[in-house]
């Protein structure tokens, strides 16, 4: 028999309760590691232990659910705060709790946090330091969102591909030769501010701000590979090498934890990546691939996730196939 069930504000002390709900609920396919979760909540700028409402079970004291709502507390490089906007970041029910209401008390809380910061429109995912750029493609979560009146289209994708037989197609070798005086090779020290300049002045938004984030955090200018000439950059790819400290959204749900057995292998993470306008049409962003790739597996990679992508046909040239997927999913209040 369920018991009362009380939602309450997170405490530090509920982090471990909150892995499990999530391990419980969808770590089968999303396998949650307490570092994943701290580094993307509570070690955040952008997390609010008011946006995170926890569902315990007042018999056992138990977690049983809980939801992050978050807005944006700091700048996002030239996005701003988006003060249109709201997002609910990740939300779980353990399973025998579920279907009896939980679900829709915690996402109110989470609207009303949301409501209280001015926001009068909630998207799923796709949040500052997101676990998911959507909703995961599943029954459950999209019957749920749905039931509360969510619009859900569009998609996303997951990608990954082997490396161990990966070899260096030769249109990359041709746009190589095609191309000369340009560099594709990880950035070295002293290049971080040719690497904002780009930054700035072709993705100033939120990819700016996340590699400024990363640098400042101490990350390694050397997991950058940058398109360079003549000593401007041009394009870049954030890796994320197996050994990373920082967890990169791409190889967020490719790790084993204690309770998902280890996946044979070792994952490593590409993206975002882009180029300027100027260098787009030549071969270099197939390059640019290609050289993520080969500094993953030099880096002792056996297979590299892309996250958060539509663009198929592009990754796929270099043999990246979806494997996950994400439907865009937003509710307006109205006027
Ligand atoms: C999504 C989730 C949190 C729902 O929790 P819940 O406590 O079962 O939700 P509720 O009981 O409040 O459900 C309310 C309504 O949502 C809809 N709904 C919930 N689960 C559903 C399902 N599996 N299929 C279809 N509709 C569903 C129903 O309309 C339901 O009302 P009803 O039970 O009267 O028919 C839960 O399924 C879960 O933890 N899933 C795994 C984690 C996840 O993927 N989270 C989303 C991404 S962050």
């Amino acid at each position: 028999m369920i018991s009362d069930v009380d939602v309450r504000a997170f405490a530090p002390a509920s982090i471990q309760g909150i892995v499990n709900t999530w391990n419980a609920a969808a770590g089968d396919r999303f396998p949650l590691r307490e570092r994943l979760f701290r580094q993307n909540t509570v070690d955040d700028p952008h997390f609010d232990p008011a946006g995170c409402a926890v569902a315990v079970d007042a018999r056992t004291e138990a977690v049983i659910g809980f939801a992050v709502a978050k807005v944006a507390r700091v700048p996002l490089g030239a996005d701003g705060l988006r003060a249109d906007r709201g997002w609910i970041s990740m939300l779980a029910v353990t399973p025998r709790y579920q279907r009896r209401g939980i679900g829709m008390r915690l996402l109110d809380a989470a609207e009303a946090f949301l409501r209280r910061r001015g926001r009068r429109r909630f998207v799923l995912g796709s949040d500052p330091a997101h676990f998911f750029p959507g909703v995961p493609d599943d029954p459950g979560p999209l019957g749920f969102f749905a039931a509360r009146g969510y619009a859900l289209r569009g998609d996303a994708f997951d990608l990954r591909r082997p490396l161990d037989a990966y070899q260096t197609p030769l249109v990359v070798l041709q746009a190589l030769a095609a191309n000369p005086g340009v560099e594709v090779r990880p950035l070295r020290p002293g290049e971080e501010a040719s690497l904002l300049a780009f930054l700035d002045a072709t993705f100033p938004g939120r990819w700016r701000y996340t590699v400024a984030r990363y640098l400042d955090a101490g990350g390694a200018i050397g997991d950058i590979m940058g398109i360079v000439t003549r000593a401007e950059v041009l394009g870049f790819a954030h890796l994320f090498p197996p050994d990373a400290s920082w967890i990169g959204p791409s190889v967020a749900w490719a790790m084993p934890t204690d309770d998902a057995p280890a996946r044979p292998g070792r994952a490593g993470g590409l993206g975002p990546m882009g180029i300027s306008p100027a260098i787009r049409g030549r071969g270099l962003g197939l390059v640019l691939l290609d050289r993520s790739v080969l500094h993953l597996r030099d880096a002792g990679a056996t297979e590299a996730y892309i996250d958060w992508t539509v663009l198929l046909d592009f990754y796929g040239k270099l043999g990246f196939a979806p494997c996950r997927r994400y439907r865009h999913g937003e509710r307006c209040l109205a006027d």
